[in-house]
């Protein structure tokens, strides 16, 4: 299990073994964007990862191809790819918030 803080709501999400971010940071009740259902393709859960980058596996080629077509920051990831098995730090990429409108 792993401590995930999530820096935009201030508080932290446990992740357990083999479970993805964005399962974690759903069932905590927290918006965030996941258009293909954590599928990996749409690219809208992304994270920005603020601390403990080094103890996450490095993204996989898929995962890079999606950042890299998203035009995501470098230091994002797919938090339904993600599986953190150390605490880490992240921000829910803005446009991963739900859209209020
Ligand atoms: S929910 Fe689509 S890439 Fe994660």
């Amino acid at each position: 299990m792993a401590q995930v803080a999530i820096r935009d709501y201030g508080v932290d999400v446990e992740v357990n073994e083999g479970q993805s971010l964005l399962s974690s940071i759903l069932e905590a009740g927290l918006e965030i964007v996941h258009e293909c259902g954590g599928n990996g393709r749409c690219g809208t859960c992304s994270v920005i990862v603020l601390e403990g980058a080094e103890t996450l596996t490095p993204p996989n080629f898929p995962e890079q191809e999606v950042l890299r077509l998203r035009r995501k920051a470098e230091d994002a990831r797919l938090s339904c790819r993600l599986c953190p098995s150390a605490p880490i730090t992240v921000q829910i990429h803005r446009e991963a918030h739900h859209r209020s409108s």
